[in-house]
């Protein structure tokens, strides 16, 4: 039996890679591309084959991992443009036909050396949660009891890793660097969840209020399609803001915005898009409004200002019909 390495075609898979190369202390500031072609077991990851580079092509390429068996969260990066746990996925998933992939350092974070990230920033934004335990009473037991079904209940988010790749592909984080990011809120809703923690609400005000927090998430799910443990931060997010209203956390430009689109659709059929500026903003907030003025201006200019008075949807029975069994079924 011929061994993998000496390359037979039913037993080598030959594998063309680009990586984005960065070193602070040659290129100065630049990133480069450079391509490497090795030949892997067809069942090996990619991480195996940027070890393959890196042991017999060039040994400058840095990376990171440890476990090699998606537990640790190191080996976080881009795989053609998608955040990936290098050792749990396999190069012939991404290039079944010997397609070339790219290969780049995680996103939203600092570059240290080619593919690896500096996560001062990551831990930062979980820091910024409080993630620990904080009761309110000793119990007469000396024990906190926590049922089965409550600790079940926290598993999604407990199987965090922490591997940053929410936060690499986080869409609101490219633009808004004070973004809490998906990683820390689904850290948030641990705590909230769990019944031996005395600070929900205080909790729950402070991820509603903040500039950067809850409600700043747009709901694009890149955050659950990328997370390799089925955390899907952005399902926590949802379930927070949900929290935090039944908390009566009702006062905020966020709870506004779900509550001006829930009418409007139900009203018209369709999303009356100035009233929810509007109403997001708050109709008595000049500064916030005044905020608005130069998007408004600049969509005008564009031909894109929506109507002042929307239509009606053609349909806009069946979406009214459709809400009141839906609020009935709810009551
Ligand atoms: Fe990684 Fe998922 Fe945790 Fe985000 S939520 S850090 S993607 S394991
Ligand atoms: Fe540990 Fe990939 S090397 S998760």
């Amino acid at each position: 039996m011929p061994d993998a390495k000496q390359g037979t075609k039913q037993e080598t898979m030959h594998v063309n890679l680009k990586v984005k190369r960065y070193d602070p202390a040659d290129s100065g500031g630049k990133t480069w591309w450079q391509e490497y072609e090795v030949d892997i077991h067809p069942d090996s990851t990619v991480l195996d084959a940027l070890i393959e580079v890196r042991e017999q092509n060039d040994g400058t390429l840095a990376m990171r991992c440890a476990c090699r068996a998606s537990i640790c969260g190191s080996c976080g990066m881009k795989v053609n443009g998608s955040a990936k746990l290098v050792c749990k996925t396999r190069a012939i998933d991404v290039s079944p036909n010997g397609e070339q992939m790219t290969i780049e350092p995680m996103g939203n974070q600092h570059v240290v050396k080619d593919l690896v990230v500096s996560l001062d920033t990551f831990f930062a934004q979980i820091k910024r949660v409080e993630p620990f335990l904080q009761p309110d009473h000793v119990p007469a037991q000396g024990e906190y009891i926590a049922s089965n079904a409550s600790m079940e209940n926290l598993l999604t988010s407990m199987n965090c890793i922490m591997c940053g790749c929410c936060v690499s592909d986080c869409t609101v984080l490219e633009v808004d660097s004070n973004f809490i990011g998906p990683a820390a809120l689904a850290k948030a809703w641990r705590f909230t969840e769990d019944p031996r923690d005395g600070k929900r609400d205080e909790r729950l005000k402070m991820l509603n209020d903040e500039d950067g927090g809850m409600w700043d998430c747009t709901r694009c799910m890149k955050c659950v399609d990328v997370c390799p443990k089925g955390v899907a931060p952005m399902d926590r997010i949802m379930e927070l803001r949900e929290a935090a209203i039944q908390a009566g956390n009702t006062n905020t430009p966020g709870y506004h915005h779900t509550e001006s689109f829930y009418n409007s659709v139900k009203k018209n059929g369709r999303l009356d898009e100035t009233r929810l500026a509007i109403d997001s903003a708050g109709w008595t907030n000049l500064p916030r409004l005044l905020d608005l003025a130069p998007i408004g201006i600049a969509a005008m200019r564009k031909g894109k200002l929506p109507p002042l008075f929307p239509h009606k949807a053609e349909d806009h029975k069946k979406v009214k019909d459709l809400y009141e069994s839906v609020e009935g079924e709810s009551k």
